[in-house]
This record gives C-alpha cells, structure tokens and sequence, in this order.
C-alpha cells in the first residue's frame, strides 16, 4: 500500500516533521516479515499484538508473512494519557490463546524504557512458551531503562515522542501512515 504522507501533513498541521517515511514503514515492515517468515518456516508461530499501538504493525507484518501463523491480542496500560511513563504496567486485557508449547513472537510499536516489554515477558515466560520473541518496529535506545533483547527491529528513533502508525498521542495520530514528530 502506498501513501501520501505530503497530504497527510496538511491535514495535520501538529506535526512539526516525518521521521520515518510512509514507504520506508511499509519496505522494513516487509523485510521484517520475510525475515520471521524463514525462521519460523517449521513452527506455526503465535503473534501477541501489545494493543493499542502495535495494531498497524501487526495488520501489516502478517500481511507479508509466507507461512502459517496465529494472531492474538493482549493490552496493558503503562502509560497516563500523557508522554510520560508512570512505570506502572498494568493487564487490562489477557490472551485468549494457550502459549504452552508456542512460539510466541511479541508485537510492539515502540521499546522506550523497556520496562512494559520486560514485565510482559516475564509474565508470558511463567505460561511455559517453546520461546518468546520481540518484534517492535521502532527502539528509541536512548531512553532505555530496562535492557531487553529485541529480535526483530524496524528502526532506531532518537529520543523524541513520536505518533503515527499505531503510535498516538491523547489517542490521536494513529491513523497517520507515517512516524512523525509533534510539534513542541
Ligand atoms: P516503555 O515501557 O517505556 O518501553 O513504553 C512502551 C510503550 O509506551 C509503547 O508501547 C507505547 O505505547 C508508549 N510509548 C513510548 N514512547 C512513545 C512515543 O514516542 N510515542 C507514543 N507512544 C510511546
Ligand atoms: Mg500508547
């Protein structure tokens, strides 16, 4: 799918700037979904979609997956309505799969300090998975607090609060086919 981010910068004019081009988004996603496509050819694994923002990155990922594959999603709330983290990671939605046994590949939009990603893998790890991945399509490194091994990795992002692709801010934004920067 191609798009027009030009247009989309119109219509909103809080964006200050792209930092990830729609058809950049749109080639790595693909590449990333190639990728897990031939290490997964032998399994039949299970995506856990992290609500809300993974949303974009898991309807376009499987649509560039070659092999058999689940879908499930799990929500947590770490954050207030803000840009801040609370540090507080809270279930508010759980799967409905059984992943004793699967191979389970988490879904995320962005890793930032790392914490919601560690605590969910330390919970889904007590369910007995055959392995657990990560797969986010952005790491914003710089505000790491937790480390954490992430498999699959669309892009490094500098230390600035990004919208689009899934990604929101006040719940606006997702919509957006591109990674943009807010205006201050
Ligand atoms: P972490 O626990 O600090 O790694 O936060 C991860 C979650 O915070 C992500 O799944 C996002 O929902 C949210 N988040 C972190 N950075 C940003 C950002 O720049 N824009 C929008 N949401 C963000
Ligand atoms: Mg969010």
């Amino acid at each position: 799918m191609t798009y027009d981010d030009q247009e989309y910068l119109q219509r909103y004019p809080d964006i200050d700037r792209v930092l990830v081009p729609s058809a950049d988004v749109q080639r790595r996603v693909c590449e990333i979904g190639n990728e897990i496509s031939r290490v997964y050819r032998d399994s039949r694994p299970i995506f856990v979609c992290i609500l809300k923002g993974a949303y974009t990155f898991l309807a376009d990922l499987t649509r560039c997956m070659s092999i058999d594959h689940e879908i499930d999603f799990m929500a947590v709330s770490s954050y207030g309505g803000g840009r801040q983290s609370s540090g507080v990671v809270r279930i508010v939605k759980d799967l409905r799969a059984n992943i004793t046994d699967r191979d389970v590949i988490l879904v995320e939009d962005i890793i930032d300090s790392g914490l919601t990603i560690s605590h969910l893998m330390e919970m889904l790890g007590t369910r007995n998975p055959r392995s657990i991945r990560v797969a986010t399509l952005l790491d914003k490194i710089p505000a790491r607090k937790k480390d954490v091994s992430l498999h699959y990795r669309g892009f490094e992002i500098p230390d600035e609060f990004v919208v689009g692709y899934g990604l929101d801010y006040n719940e606006k934004y997702r919509n957006l086919p591109f990674i943009g920067i807010l205006k201050p």
